[in-house]
């Protein structure tokens, strides 16, 4: 197929926790699936917590912080959302984020990147509600969305230990199966959409 578009790996994958607490279990979570990622998936942080708040009127002149935020996510093949639930959402500041990402119009960063998401919780349902928000977001954003696994963590207290390990073993099959089902979305979007037009 002469216009399909083949991105052999290694591929970059930019990590976004939704929590700006030092003490955040969802950075636990996603140090703990970095280090359960395949060797395709090379992950770094970006971070969003020196964001000021979006505002419209500074579209013709971003900040560097915010450029910077934004170049990013655009250098970056894919990117993963680990990110907690507050009030049944996402935290304010990631919303915040992606909002700085998606702007000018025409210009969103977020166009065509493959997407994942994973969130831990003490509650029950294990940010379920909030990543049903993230999803409508992300599509909003034309990301394309992995849907084959859904990965709603029950925080318990020692679950990931000080060397991002998870503690259960349970637990880190699935979070593993995670991560391999992860790489091979991120290859099959990659390779099958045309990047270019
Ligand atoms: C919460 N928390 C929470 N948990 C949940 O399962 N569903 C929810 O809707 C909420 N809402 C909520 C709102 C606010 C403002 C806070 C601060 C907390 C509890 C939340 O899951 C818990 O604080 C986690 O530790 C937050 O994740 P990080 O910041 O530790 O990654």
């Amino acid at each position: 197929m002469a216009d399909t578009y083949q991105h052999e790996p290694p591929y970059t994958v930019g990590v976004i926790v939704g929590s700006t607490a030092a003490s955040s279990i969802n950075r636990r979570l996603a140090k703990a699936l970095i280090k359960l990622a395949p060797e395709d998936l090379q992950c770094s942080f970006i971070e969003i917590d020196q964001l000021g708040l979006y505002d419209r009127d500074l579209d013709a002149s971003y900040p560097p912080e915010a450029l910077a935020f934004k170049e990013a996510i655009s250098s970056s093949d894919a990117i993963l959302f680990v990110t907690p639930e507050y009030n049944r959402s996402i935290p304010g500041a990631l919303k915040n984020a992606i909002d700085w990402a998606s702007r000018p119009y025409g210009q969103n960063a977020l166009s065509r990147k493959p997407v994942g998401m994973a969130g831990t919780s003490p509650g029950g349902i294990g940010t379920a509600v909030a990543q049903q928000h993230l999803k409508a977001i992300m599509s909003f954003c034309n990301a394309p969305l992995m849907n084959d696994v859904e990965v709603y963590v029950q925080y318990q207290e020692g679950m990931v230990d000080d060397n991002d390990d998870v503690t259960i073993d349970s637990t880190k099959e699935f979070l593993t199966d995670f991560m391999q089902r992860y790489d091979d979305f991120v290859r099959r979007v990659l390779t099958v959409v045309p990047q270019n037009r």
